[in-house]
């Protein structure tokens, strides 16, 4: 086959010596524009896995690659004075430069044809070509060509960046974080050969441009980031490498991902790979690894097929079938520390203390959990659980076992969880007329003694038409109030765990059936009227409520705040008012549900006018020691409804309006609604309200492991987790999670103690894995 690669960077060298050495009668050519042995760029880091593949394909190089390598194994983080270690990260770092030359010696021995200063400006110039390889980086001229075929989509992102190198040798990956009278600076630092290191500097846009940097040549910029890194680079210089753009410029990121990767240009078959195809953002150091793993990918299908011209459609369908899938999983990891950079300043750096600020960097990308630290760094990741124990008050034994920090107790107002686990509302559609009955009792008896440091009632309907279907729990009468009392007085005497009473109001989502009749149907008999704050329909086949008049308010109003009192009676420790999934004051939150004119809609301030004036109006009367809590959807995942942004105003007026905590969830305001699920999926939304409004939160959905409300936890995107499904399948998730992960001081229902030692040594008789009989 005739192959010739346009771009000689990592993913051009790489293919054509690959491809040489499975046949040397294949001819291939490789061209750059830039002069041979001549590269921009500093170093560029690797993981194991990565060099293992490579030492399969061809052990030559990686032989030569793991001989100039430079390995290390500590993160150093400096920010505010403090400077902090941990070790176990394993990376390993290489010139770009000297990957390159050992690339294109390589290419040169097994008589890849290099053609160097030579600037490609279409495919075309190579009609004789089986296959050409567009690894043209990723400004790919190749790409933009066919921007039809490959529809690319390219975001640029907002943070500035200076790739720069210092004759300094750092033996650490070192991050820091320095904050001018305009905002916060970033350097990621690492060595990649004996005496030079990577220095590569990161900022908001608003911030570089107070600073002028955006009128400030090459020495300017240069002279500054020195001046400003002064403590860390200790009298070394630091340098540009003005030969090429991205060593001499501040940047903006660019997130590219392509809707196909081949197109036939009526003669030939062109490729995209490496940088070409799509990138990562260097926060995770993967450009080069991918583009590295994209050539051993297309050799390995030419191996599979066969490399000859006729199988070459199947071969790169293949291809890109299988890389997409490994591309997207980088992406997405990436997505989450590049992001993390980007809000670092607005976000954390100001409000988390060093230590916590550290956890949070350490996990950013979110691949990185509690257990996983704990793997690499033991007694660093101990030091820490110790600090954050002592942080929520705990009195910390210096020689006894950390208690992890989902195990904490917390304190807010006059109440102390005794853990941070909390069963989230979950509505159980079985009581009549709004009273709790036997179930009730079971249901959450059972989930007290299993551990949890705090329960939610479900949705508890301040009115019979306030109901989502007949099935809710109500608390509108005396009865009501005796029945409630059982319940919370047995979890109280028999349990440390508190009992929360969330209130809440169906609107335009009420009178349908029972979950396992037709969620969201409406009934089909005995329907009642609906309010919501517009006149819309949840669906087409629901009932169409009528908008909220000013005496609809009041009589609602009231109706919450006899229930608050109600909930005081009963000996409900804290309140969550229902503020999300489309319910009742949701529906004033969000644009999609709310079309008003008047005072009560058309702006945040207008939107949220009732909802705060229900929330005053029940914090007048719960008691001051009492906390309460706001359920906000976070996202409404529907084109023209709130994001994350909006709900961060909501959560700051309702801060301002003397609310505790917010628990973030999202959704169920629109059925248009696309939400994209996955492990974690709204604790972002808590993050940021958390770190950004600076209001205490609950992080839910998609939890399910001790490791996930650790992480989340000991991070400081929430201050509680709470969680639903989990808590139905397994009534003692806490105590079960606490045995699981070695916790041993969690104490179990007196009744139950003897089960605890068992089930302990059961758990870790099956981790040790099969014994020999
Ligand atoms: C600041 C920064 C830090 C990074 N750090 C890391 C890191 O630590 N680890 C890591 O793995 N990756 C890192 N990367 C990413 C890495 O540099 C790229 O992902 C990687 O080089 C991609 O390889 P490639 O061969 O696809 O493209 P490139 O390396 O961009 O190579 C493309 C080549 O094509 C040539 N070329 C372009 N157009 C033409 C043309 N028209 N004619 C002829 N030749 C042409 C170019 O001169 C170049 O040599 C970093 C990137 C940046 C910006
Ligand atoms: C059966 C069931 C009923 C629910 N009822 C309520 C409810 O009454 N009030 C509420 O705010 N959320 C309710 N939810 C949402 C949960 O509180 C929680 O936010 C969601 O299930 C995501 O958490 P998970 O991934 O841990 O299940 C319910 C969820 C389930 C599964």
């Amino acid at each position: 086959m005739r192959i010739v690669c346009i771009g000689g960077g990592p993913a051009g060298l790489y293919f054509g010596l690959l491809m040489k050495k499975e046949n040397p009668a294949h001819h291939v050519t490789v061209v750059e524009r830039n002069k041979p042995y001549d590269t921009f760029g500093w170093g560029v880091v690797f993981s194991d896995a990565t060099m293992e593949n490579m030492r399969a394909w061809d052990p030559e190089t990686a032989q030569e690659i793991e001989s100039a390598f430079n390995h290390w194994d500590d993160i150093e983080v400096l920010i505010k004075g403090k400077r902090m270690r941990t070790t176990g990260h394993g990376f390993v770092g290489i010139g770009r430069k000297k990957l390159l030359n050992i690339l294109q010696a390589r290419c040169e021995a097994l008589g890849v044809e290099l053609v160097f200063n030579r600037e490609v400006d279409s495919d075309l110039e190579f009609p004789d070509a089986d296959l050409i390889i567009a690894s043209d980086g990723v400004n790919s001229k190749i790409r933009n060509r066919y921007r039809e075929a490959f529809k690319p989509d390219l975001i640029m992102r907002p943070n500035r960046f200076i790739w720069l190198g210092t004759n300094k040798s750092y033996d650490a990956f070192t991050f820091d974080f320095r904050r001018t009278e305009h905002g916060w600076f970033q350097a990621h630092i690492y060595k990649f050969d004996e005496s030079t290191s990577t220095f590569i500097i990161e900022t908001t846009e608003d911030v570089f441009q107070a600073h002028g940097l955006d009128t400030a040549d090459e020495a300017r910029s240069v002279e500054f980031c020195e001046e400003l890194f002064s403590e860390i680079l200790d009298g070394a210089k630091l340098m540009s490498n003005a030969r090429h753009l991205r060593g001499s410029a501040w940047l903006n990121f660019g997130r590219l991902i392509c809707g196909k990767w081949s197109h036939f240009n009526g003669k030939n078959h062109v490729v995209l790979m490496g940088d070409a195809a799509h990138t990562a953002h260097f926060a995770i150091g993967s450009g080069t690894k991918l583009a590295l793993e994209d050539a051993i990918e297309l050799t390995r299908q030419f191996r599979k097929f066969g490399a000859t011209p006729d199988n070459i459609p199947d071969v790169l369908a293949a291809y890109e079938e299988v890389r997409a899938v490994d591309v997207a999983r980088i992406q997405n990891a990436a997505r989450n520390a590049m992001e993390w950079f980007e809000v670092v300043g607005s976000r954390y750096a100001d409000t988390l203390e060093p230590e916590q600020f550290m956890y949070s960097l350490l996990t950013r990308s979110q691949r990185i959990s509690h257990e996983n630290l704990r793997v690499r760094d033991k007694v660093w990741l101990e030091d820490y659980e110790r600090w954050f124990a002592a942080r929520a008050g705990i009195n910390v034994d210096p020689d006894g076992p950390p208690v992890p920090p989902m195990f904490t107790p917390y304190r807010v107002r006059g109440l102390t969880l005794q853990n941070r686990i909390v069963m989230s509302p979950m509505a159980m559609y079985s009581a009549d007329d709004g009273l709790p009955n036997d179930f009730h009792l079971v249901h959450f008896g059972s989930r007290a003694l299993g551990g949890a440091g705090l329960l939610f009632s479900e949705m508890t309907c301040v009115s019979p038409d306030a109901r989502i279907t007949p099935g809710c729990l109500g608390l509108w009468n005396d009865e009501q109030v005796s029945a409630w009392k059982r319940i919370v007085d047995f979890v109280h005497a028999t349990t440390s765990t508190k009992f929360g009473l969330q209130l809440g109001h169906a609107g335009r989502k009420g009178s349908t059936r029972v979950a396992w009749e037709g969620i969201d149907q409406p009934l089909e008999a005995d329907n009642w009227p609906l309010i919501s704050a517009s006149a819309l329909p949840y669906m087409a086949n629901s009932q169409v409520p009528h908008a909220m008049t000013r005496a609809d308010m009041e009589r609602v109003k009231a109706d919450f705040v006899a229930a608050t009192k109600r909930g005081i009676e009963v000996g409900f420790d804290i309140i969550e008012l229902h503020c999300a999934h489309g319910y009742l004051l949701s529906s004033f939150l969000s644009p999609l549900t709310n079309h008003r004119t008047d005072e009560y809609g058309g702006s945040h301030e207008n939107n949220a006018r009732y909802p705060l004036e229900v929330f005053r109006a029940i914090r007048e009367v719960w008691p001051d020691d009492k906390p309460i809590s706001v359920r906000l959807s976070c996202h409404d995942w529907t084109e023209g409804g709130n994001t994350p942004a909006d709900a961060a105003i909501y959560a700051k007026m309702f801060k301002e309006a003397g609310a505790d905590l917010v628990d973030c969830s999202s959704g169920q305001v629109s059925k248009e609604e696309k939400p994209v699920y996955g492990r974690l999926f709204q604790t972002p939304f808590s993050d940021k309200l958390r770190n950004e409004v600076g209001i205490a939160t609950v992080a839910v959905g998609a939890i399910s492991e001790a490791d996930h409300a650790n992480s989340i936890i000991a991070a400081g995107r929430a201050d509680l987790c709470a969680l639903a499904r989990p808590h139905l399948a397994d009534t003692a998730w806490t105590l079960h999670e606490a045995a699981k992960i070695g916790v041993k001081s969690i104490a179990w229902p007196k009744q139950y103690l003897s089960a605890k030692t068992q089930y302990e040594t059961n758990l870790a008789r099956a981790a040790a894995g099969p014994q020999p009989s």
